[in-house]
C-alpha cells in the first residue's frame, strides 16, 4: 500500500532532491509556493483535508538570511507562523509532520558540537524565526513531530554556496572567502536519504542532520575549486583567499562555530552520513554527468 506524503516548497533545493529520491511505496504530492502558500492558513487546511496525507514534509522556508534582518515580518510569517498552520492542519487529520530547521538556532559559542536538546540562542532574525517555527510545531504535535536541523545545504540545483562559487570561479581570478566560521556542508542527497528513512520508520522528536566532518567556508571553497578543476568544471587558475568575518560584514551575524551532533539520528535510522568532501565529489559528478536518456 502506498503512503501519501505532501511536500511544501517544491521548487527549493532540498524539496527537489526529495522528489528525485522518492521511494517506490510513496505517493508524493509536491506543491510549490504558487500552488500552496503555507502562510495561508485556510489554504493549508483545505489542502490537507483534501489530500489526507500520512505525512507532511515542510521544505518551504524564507531562507534569505541577510534579508531577514530587514524583512523580519516576512521571515516570521513563513518560518514561524506557517509551520504552526501546517502542524494544526496535520493534527486535524492525524498526519505526521516533518519540519526542517537550522544550526542558526545556536549562537556558535559552544566548544563541542551542539546536541538537539542544548540551549538555543539565535543571533540573527532568520535563526529567531526558525526557532519560533520549531516551537509552534512542537506546541501542536509534541514529540510526534519530527524536527530536523541541518546546515550549509547545497545540491545539484538551487541557489547555494556551491553554485555561487562555480559562477565566481568562471568570472574572477581571486575570490575572498571567510575562514573563521566553522560548520559542516550538507549535500541534499544526504539529507534526503536520512529524511526518507526517518519517515519510513515513523520517527519523531528533534534531531540533527549534516554530512560528517568539519569545515570553514574557506575549506569548502578550496575543496570546490580543486574538485571542480579535476572534473573540468573550471579551467582557469583562481586564487581563493582566506579572510575574517570582520573583513566581510553582512547584515546578519553568523554563528562562529555551529557544529551539530548527529548521533541521535544516526542511532535511530541506522544510517551514517558520508564525509562532506565525499558528498561534494558526488554532487559535482552529478552536475557534470550527461543527462540520462529518456526511457
Ligand atoms: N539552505 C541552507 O543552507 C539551509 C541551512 C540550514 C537549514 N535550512 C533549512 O532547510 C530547509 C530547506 O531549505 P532549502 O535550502 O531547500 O531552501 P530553498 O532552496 O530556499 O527553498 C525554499 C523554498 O520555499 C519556498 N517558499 C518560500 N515561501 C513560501 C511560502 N509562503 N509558501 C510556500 N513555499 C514557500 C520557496 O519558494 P520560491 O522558490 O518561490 O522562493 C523555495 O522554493 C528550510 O527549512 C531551511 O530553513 C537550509
Amino acid at each position: 500500500m502506498s503512503t501519501t506524503v505532501i511536500v511544501t516548497g517544491a521548487h527549493g533545493q532540498f524539496a527537489q532532491q526529495l522528489i528525485t529520491d522518492q521511494p517506490a511505496h510513496v505517493r508524493l504530492i509536491a506543491f510549490n509556493r504558487a500552488q500552496l502558500d503555507i502562510t495561508d492558513a485556510v489554504q493549508v487546511q483545505q489542502c490537507l483535508q483534501h489530500h489526507r496525507p500520512a505525512w507532511v514534509i515542510n521544505a518551504a522556508a524564507y531562507t534569505a538570511v541577510d534579508r531577514a534582518e530587514s524583512e523580519t515580518a516576512a521571515a516570521f510569517a513563513v518560518n514561524a507562523e506557517a509551520p504552526g498552520h501546517l502542524a494544526q492542519a496535520a493534527a486535524r487529520i492525524g498526519a505526521r509532520m516533518l519540519h526542517l530547521s537550522t544550526d542558526y538556532v545556536f549562537d556558535g559559542q559552544s566548544p563541542r558540537p551542539y546536541r538537539p536538546d542544548d540551549a538555543t540562542a539565535p543571533i540573527n532574525q532568520y535563526g529567531h524565526s526558525k526557532l519560533a517555527g520549531e516551537r509552534k510545531v512542537q506546541a501542536v504535535l509534541g514529540s510526534e513531530a519530527l524536527i530536523v536541523r541541518t546546515a550549509w545545504v547545497y545540491g545539484t540545483t538551487g541557489q547555494n554556496f556551491l553554485h555561487t562559487l562555480l559562477r565566481l570561479m568562471r568570472e574572477r581570478d581571486r575570490i575572498s572567502v571567510v575562514a573563521d566560521q566553522i560548520g559542516t556542508p550538507t549535500a541534499t542527497p544526504t539529507l534526503s536519504r536520512f529524511i526518507w528513512r526517518a519517515v519510513e520508520q515513523g520517527l519523531g522528536g528533534l534531531h540533527h542532520c549534516t554530512d560528517a566532518g568539519v569545515a570553514s567556508w574557506y575549506d569548502f571553497a578550496q575543496a570546490i575549486y580543486s574538485l571542480a578543476q579535476a572534473q573540468g568544471l573550471v579551467q582557469r587558475a583562481v586564487s581563493i583567499v582566506p579572510i575574517s568575518t570582520a573583513q566581510y560584514p553582512t547584515p546578519a551575524r553568523r554563528p562562529a562555530c555551529a557544529l551539530l551532533d548527529k548521533s541521535s539520528l544516526w542511532e535511530a535510522t541506522g544510517l551514517i552520513a558520508p564525509h562532506w568532501r565525499d558528498s561534494l565529489h558526488a554532487v559535482l559528478q552529478a552536475i557534470t554527468a550527461p543527462p540520462k536518456a529518456p526511457v
